[in-house]
């Protein structure tokens, strides 16, 4: 720590604990070494490990295996994930249920359902868990059901103060729909509120999409820490299923930040890394996962692979 010089000086400034790994060697009577490797070592410094994140358990016997798809972090592939995941699933003949937690209700229109219509939503299930097999709906593909998000999901985190295991109500209602699939998905917003900390909880794994950009590696902490929560105090078999590396591309940032992802984490990440392309983006508005729309596109193949490695890890192959 440093004082200003002169008579204004300010307080000290508090350190910050720093995340390089920097080895710095007091180098005394070296006269021979050349002053600039102080600078070649910090340019080639690395962060360290931000995080541990907790391997999960093998599938349940007789019943589905609840996987949450979350990463507080928006807009980095987490609905593109469920819906085509679970509808690669559903087309080798799993028998796949999605619940959208999420209000913006996307998974709902990738997956070909007219939301107006549509009258028992992911609200229903939460407050009253004795509707939960009413509130699900066919989709466009066969094999696949879901439970609809919808704007109705808008202010339920505060209504859901006032209640009672409030965590636990999204476990309680899925419970007697467990028998009858082998995998339900589970879309997150992009928050860890009461709503993502209900999937959690109802969860046996956890699939965690990641943009390939900068930044990545510190979202992960944070969802780490919540994960280390959710387990001490709430699930203690919550782990990880998963880490997709989403929207990647040639870039030299985009290959440095998967190269990390795969050094920190190369049991957890799932390869290969989805690509970025367009004809993921717009099978949406035709209401109908990749593998309806142009399955031969890179999306198309990624997903494809990606839900094969799922499969092994699930135990559905
Ligand atoms: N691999 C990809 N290539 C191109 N576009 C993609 C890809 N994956 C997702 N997208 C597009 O990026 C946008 C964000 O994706 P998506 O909605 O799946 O993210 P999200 O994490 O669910 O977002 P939110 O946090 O808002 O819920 C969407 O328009 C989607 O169509
Ligand atoms: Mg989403």
């Amino acid at each position: 720590m440093k004082s200003m010089g002169g008579d204004d000086t300010l307080p000290e400034v508090e350190e910050a604990p720093l995340i390089i790994d920097v080895d710095f060697t007091e180098v005394e009577e070296e006269p021979d070494t050349p002053t600039l490797d102080a600078v070649d070592e910090i340019s080639t410094a690395r962060a360290r490990r931000p995080m541990d994140l907790p391997h999960s358990k093998p599938s349940p016997a007789g019943r589905a295996r609840v996987v949450t798809v979350t990463n507080q972090k928006g807009g980095v592939g987490k609905t593109t994930t469920v819906i085509n995941i679970a509808a690669q699933l559903a087309l080798r003949g799993h028998r796949v249920l999605v619940v959208d937690s999420d209000s913006q209700g996307n998974c709902a229109t990738g997956l070909g359902v007219d939301k107006s219509r549509v009258r028992t939503t992911t609200r229903d299930l939460i407050l009253a868990p004795e509707t939960a097999v009413d509130s699900r709906h066919a989709t466009a593909v066969d094999n696949l059901h879901i439970i609809v998000g919808d704007r109705s999901l808008i202010g339920l985190e505060q209504e859901m103060l006032r209640q009672l295991g409030r965590e636990r109500r999204m476990k309680e209602a899925l419970e007697p729909l467990l028998p009858h699939y082998d995998i339900v998905l589970i879309d997150t917003p992009p928050s860890l509120g009461l709503v993502t900390i209900n999937a959690l909880v109802a969860s046996d794994g956890i699939i965690i999409p990641v943009q390939t950009e900068y930044f990545a590696l510190e979202g992960l902490a944070l969802l780490a820490g919540t994960v280390r929560e959710v387990r001490s105090l709430l699930n203690g078999d919550l782990g990880v299923d998963g880490v997709l590396m989403t929207m990647h591309s040639q870039t030299l940032l985009n290959q440095q930040v998967a190269g990390e992802l795969l050094e920190s984490f190369p049991e957890l990440v799932v390869k290969p890394a989805i690509r970025r392309n367009v004809r993921l983006a717009e099978a949406p508005s035709h209401g109908v996962p990749i593998h309806l729309h142009d399955p031969s596109s890179a999306g198309g193949k990624d997903y494809q692979e990606i839900a094969t490695v799922l499969e092994r890890r699930w135990g559905l192959a």
